[in-house]
């Protein structure tokens, strides 16, 4: 068998494993999220949720990984060889691809709207109508969605096909610090907006009238979409860790990562709404309607910063959409790659095509196709649902529980502590919220989704 590829260093690892954490859910959601439930109170819930049920989800999921060195499926059968386990496995290897599915639609708006603001189309002469407009008239057209979506395909299996080493690493070390520079350049753009006031305060006064039930479960969810958690990309990644790398360390290095990328978003969009007068809970089309708009709006005033910080943008939220989605892939790939011995090549094309077509028929549904739906939502809208909120939540409550209860804590010591070198003080903390918090937390979130 050919020798397993591993990532080169800890910046590596980390650019790697925060490429998949920092996407969509951190620049599209995170700030329409935040919007419904009331601004800063939810950050608040947010950052806790974050770093009490999913921090230590990722830490079980890493020690799945890197223990068995082998994918989703691969790694519940060496480390629990004959049980029902290797269903999660399976889960694991089908549910990421579900989600890329739909997220390879949303990261080809990303790409329409690059190239519309290569073309200077948000800012040169467009009526404010024809702006505010163009994202319903966009998605619900045929042909167009799909040539973009099969254009970020096409990108993230090419990503893919380079390998561990020198397609993944490699582009996530150049992708992640350039993603930072430029989302700090856009709020530093967004917060001389005048009126931009008010968005700050909006970030930064908590309103706690505005927290119910249902906002601790939208925390939860989204630090679990926004981690990448239960669909195994995590797990896969750690595969590649290196034995003598911290878990702890580049767990923690990734949460944050993805944390700080979700406020500076925040930072990023906010203050933008509100200086053009828009609801802040106006939902999906958030980023997608509004700041096309912003930057139109502006363009009168400041034409050339208002086309390059729309470029900026479309090309921020593209990257981010790319390191995730390369992630989304790369776990449909190792398993091929590990347990049918197919050639990597051949594997990416195979699942890159698979999710694609399906991806057609998420495309589709916000047009053509708008008229059939599942369990009343649209299919773009049901895969979501059932991803978000039951296959991710079940793979992570699966996860923890194997690492919690079914592995032996000698050995879940041993791969936290490196043998005992590293994170020794740490590891009864981290120990606990694997066994007992996670796991509630997770079961919180699928009763809300059942009941409220
Ligand atoms: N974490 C990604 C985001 O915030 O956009 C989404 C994601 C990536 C979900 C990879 C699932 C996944 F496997």
């Amino acid at each position: 068998m050919k020798k397993r590829e591993r990532f080169g260093s800890r910046f590596a690892v980390i650019a790697a494993m925060a490429g998949s954490a920092v996407g969509l859910g951190n620049i599209w959601r995170f700030p329409y999220v935040l919007g419904q439930y009331g601004g800063a109170a939810f950050i608040l819930v947010y950052i806790a949720a974050s770093l009490l049920v999913a921090l230590p989800i990722f830490f079980a999921e890493s020690v799945i990984g890197r223990r068995s060195g082998r994918d989703t499926y691969g790694a519940m059968q060496l480390l629990a060889p004959g049980t029902a386990w290797k269903w999660a496995g399976l889960l694991t290897i089908l549910s990421p691809l579900l989600i890329l599915s739909y997220y390879s639609v949303v990261g080809g708006w990303s790409v329409e709207f690059l190239f519309k603001s290569l073309s200077f189309t948000f800012t040169e002469n467009a009526s404010e109508a024809e702006v505010s407009g163009y994202f319903g008239h966009f998605i619900s057209s045929t042909w167009q969605p799909i040539l973009s979506h099969t254009l970020f395909m096409t990108m993230v299996a090419g990503v893919v096909l380079g390998g561990v080493k020198n397609g993944i690493e490699r582009f996530s070390k150049v992708a992640m610090p350039l993603l930072f520079v430029l989302i700090l350049f856009i709020v530093g753009y967004s917060l001389t907006l005048p009126g931009s006031r008010a968005g700050v305060e909006y970030l930064v006064k908590p309103d706690f009238s505005r927290l119910n039930a249902d906002a601790y479960a939208a925390a939860l969810g989204q630090a679990f979409f926004s981690l990448s958690l239960g669909v195994g990309t995590v797990l896969t990644y750690a595969s590649y860790v290196k034995k003598e790398e911290n878990l702890v360390v580049s767990g923690v290095g990734t949460a944050v990562s993805d944390l700080l990328f979700a406020m500076i978003a925040a930072f990023a969009v906010m203050p933008a709404v509100f200086a053009a007068g828009i609801e802040p809970g106006s939902g999906p089309g958030l980023v997608f309607q509004t700041l096309p708009y912003i930057f139109n709006k502006m363009s009168q005033a400041m034409p050339i910063t208002s086309a390059l910080v729309s470029i900026a943008f479309f090309l921020t939220i593209l990257a981010a959409a790319l390191t995730s989605a390369i992630s989304m892939l790369e776990v449909g790939v190792a398993y091929l790659v590990d347990e049918k011995g197919m050639e990597r090549r051949k594997a990416t094309l195979l699942l890159a095509f698979g999710t694609w077509l399906l991806g057609v028929l998420c495309s589709l549904s916000f047009g053509p196709l708008a008229h059939i739906k599942l369990l009343g939502l649209s299919f773009f809208d049901f895969l979501d649902a059932l991803c978000s909120n039951w296959l991710l939540p079940l793979g992570g409550v699966l996860f923890t529980l194997f690492v919690g209860w079914r592995m032996s804590k000698a050995d879940v010591r041993d791969e936290l502590t490196n043998g005992g070198t590293c994170n020794v003080r740490l590891f009864g903390l981290v120990y606990f919220l694997m066994r007992y918090l996670a796991p509630i937390g997770i079961v919180v979130v699928f009763l809300s989704n059942l009941f409220l």
